[in-house]
């Protein structure tokens, strides 16, 4: 049988309408924000991770910033919040502090939703790992794009595989995905920055302990 590899079916990550959509996060992938993107030197305020699984990234933002709340729509077990980021009923999810960040994987039937939420309350900056063809789309541009340029844009140059439930060391994926970032300061400039994750950081950034303490965490 021949494979279908058009760039639509391979853009896509298959999820039914009203699926969670829970991809857990590599660790590296999450480091990458902290040491490629951001800095280091700007990950030691309090963040908030308002789709947090299992905890994949949570447990990694802890590395470096100084305070994490988490939450969910789900309870994955792990002691997080249960609430939802958007919508308006009595779930609804809020964070105990101000946080200086919003950073996140979200579902992405919800992402514009998280996005606007997140920018409109992280006081230093928000922070979204989507598929990389999220930046495209006229109703995202006239939602998000053309109202809240992100301060960055980093494409990973290497494949960010995930697959649903778990965090598979293993898994390969067809799918391109990029950091967003939107800053407080610098959304009053307008101009948008393209910072590639380079080559190698799937390697540099994986750590030892990151199969016994994330691989076996599932739904
Ligand atoms: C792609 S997974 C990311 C999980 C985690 N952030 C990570 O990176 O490992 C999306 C997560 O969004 C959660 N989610 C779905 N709808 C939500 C909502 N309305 N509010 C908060 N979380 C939601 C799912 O339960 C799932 O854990």
């Amino acid at each position: 049988m021949s494979q279908n590899t058009s760039h639509a079916v391979m853009a896509q990550r298959v999820e039914a309408r009203d699926s969670l959509d829970f991809f857990p996060t590599p660790p590296w992938a999450t480091r990458a924000l902290v040491h490629d993107v951001l800095g280091v030197e700007n990950c030691r305020g309090a963040v908030w991770e308002p789709a947090c699984g299992a905890g994949h990234m949570s447990a990694v933002l802890a590395e470096t910033f100084g305070r994490v709340h988490r939450s969910d729509v789900h309870d994955y077990g792990i002691g997080a919040c249960v609430g939802s980021f958007v919508g308006e009923g009595a779930d609804r999810a809020e964070c105990p502090f101000r946080p200086d960040w919003i950073i996140t994987n979200p579902p992405f039937n919800l992402a514009v939703d998280f996005a606007e939420r997140a920018i409109a309350e992280a006081v230093v900056g928000a922070a979204l790992l989507v598929r990389s063809t999220w930046i495209e789309g006229v109703a995202r541009y006239e939602r998000i794009f053309s109202r809240n340029p992100p301060a960055i844009v980093a494409p990973f140059v290497e494949r960010v595989p995930m697959v649903k439930g778990r965090w598979d060391p293993n898994a390969t994926t067809a799918t391109a995905y990029a950091w967003i970032i939107w800053s407080a300061c610098a959304l009053a400039a307008g101009r948008t920055e393209m910072r590639w994750v380079p080559p190698g950081r799937r390697r540099a950034l994986t750590r030892a302990d990151d199969v016994a303490r994330f691989a076996g965490a599932a739904a």
